[in-house]
């Protein structure tokens, strides 16, 4: 039986996967846009819908402009174009926040489902959050240490999961605890949480759940794994994974290596880091438009601003607020002259100098250090698709069971 499901998943999977969008990539990105978009246009435009940080204002009218452009491209006359281009209307228009934040939203589900996106939280969550919310909503089911003990367990049938043993957690995913916790399991004492605690909360959770199959650890080196990886990825995944590229002599290293990864976030890229990455993106972006690559240049700076600069602004932003300021809105002309056909060399220097100045302030003076990549990258959307069929079979199977 056992067999037999998984021959049937497999197949669901790869039918599945005919659906996917080529690019996972680029698709994460422009979904990852449309939720800034609707995240921060609260700070760029008031209720009155009078202008009230320009530069923010300027950033979400241009990110707009990228995101139809770049859905355009994913998805040609695909369903949600009609609706990408009226959330860039809305915000032209300096429509109110809270429609701006609704259509949005709408939006990133709406995407999320046509391009079969992996749901991950942005960065790894913190574990601390996790054991907290664990302790508060979950020790009276499942024990403190996951072993399904504790007081409000007696009785319960079936009895609460077992998630301390490493034959329940080891083929578990993040993302199947997120689900289970934005679902629950209907018939069981296994309640939805998703009206109790956020999406960032309950990543947390997920991921603090994993860490109750072992004692904990004191931090050790760990692969470089990213977020998406590790929030999709069950351990066994992982670990056969990591052994097969040879970054692991066997499995139990390997399951060393994840367990480490898991508990503790990558290192926060530096701010001298990231700003030299946005400069070098600044340069490369103007080689490549110079060549008539302007969606390969586009690409680039947003994906610099996104991945390397945001993360860093608000910690820039309290010692250094001109500079930061400066920096975006070089970074935003820039945008806007590769995607008007503008000459950029000009701008690109800019970009690549008001970050160069902001390095000098963080202390960070000297060669751009190479961008650490990860030992391996993504494994591949198919897999991603194959999780996400796992994840609402399972859910749906045990909701029948009951
Ligand atoms: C009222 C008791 C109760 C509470 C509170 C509770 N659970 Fe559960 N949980 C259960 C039961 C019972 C099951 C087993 C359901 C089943 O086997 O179908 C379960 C199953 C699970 C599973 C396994 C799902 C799967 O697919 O195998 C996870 C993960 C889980 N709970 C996490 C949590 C977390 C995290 C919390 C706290 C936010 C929590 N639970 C709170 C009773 C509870």
């Amino acid at each position: 039986m056992g067999a037999l499901f998984g021959v049937l998943l497999v197949m669901v999977a790869s039918q599945a996967d005919g659906g996917t969008t080529a690019d996972p990539e680029a698709a994460r990105k422009l979904l990852f846009m449309v939720q800034y978009v609707a995240g921060d246009y609260s700070g760029a435009v008031d209720g009155a819908g009078v202008v009230t940080n320009a530069d923010e204002y300027a950033e979400a009218v241009q990110t707009m402009k990228e995101a139809n452009a770049l859905y355009a491209r994913l998805k040609p006359n695909g369903p949600q174009g009609a609706a990408l281009s009226s959330l860039a209307a809305l915000v032209d228009t300096k429509a109110a926040p809270p429609k701006v934040e609704t259509s949005g939203r709408a939006l990133v589900d709406a995407l999320t489902r046509e391009l079969n996106i992996t749901p991950a939280p942005s960065r790894i969550p913190d574990l601390d959050t996790g054991a907290r919310l664990y302790a508060v909503a979950c020790v009276k089911c499942h024990g403190a240490e996951g072993k399904g003990d504790g007081p409000a367990a007696a009785g319960l049938k079936p009895p609460p999961a077992p998630l301390q043993d490493p034959a329940w957690a080891d083929s578990r995913a993040p993302f199947h605890i997120f689900n289970t916790l934005t679902l629950g399991i209907a018939g069981t004492g296994m309640a939805s949480f998703a009206a109790v605690y956020d999406e960032d909360n309950r990543w947390a959770l997920a991921f603090y759940v994993l860490t109750l199959r072992r004692p904990a650890q004191p931090p050790k080196a760990h692969p470089a794994l990213n977020v998406v990886t590790l929030a999709s990825q069950s351990n066994q995944q992982l670990v056969a994974k990591l052994v097969a590229d040879k970054v692991a002599p066997d499995a139990a290293a390997a399951l060393n290596l994840v367990d480490a990864a898991r508990r503790v976030a990558p290192e926060a890229l530096s701010p001298a880091v990231a700003l030299s990455r946005v400069a070098d993106a600044a340069k490369k972006a103007a080689e490549l438009s110079n060549k008539e690559q302007r969606a390969a240049a586009q690409d680039l700076v947003a994906s610099a601003y996104f991945e390397s600069m945001e993360p860093v602004e608000p910690e820039l932003r309290r010692g250094w607020p001109d500079e930061v300021t400066r920096l975006e809105g070089a970074i935003t002309n820039l945008r806007k002259a590769i995607s008007d056909g503008l000459p950029v060399d000009a701008l690109a220097n800019d970009v690549a100098m008001q970050a160069d100045v902001l390095r000098g302030r963080v202390g960070g003076v000297g060669p751009a250090k190479a961008a650490k990549a990860p030992p391996w990258g993504l494994l591949g959307g198919g897999l991603a698709v194959a999780l996400l069929v796992i994840a609402g079979l399972f859910v749906l199977g045990r909701r029948s069971a009951a």
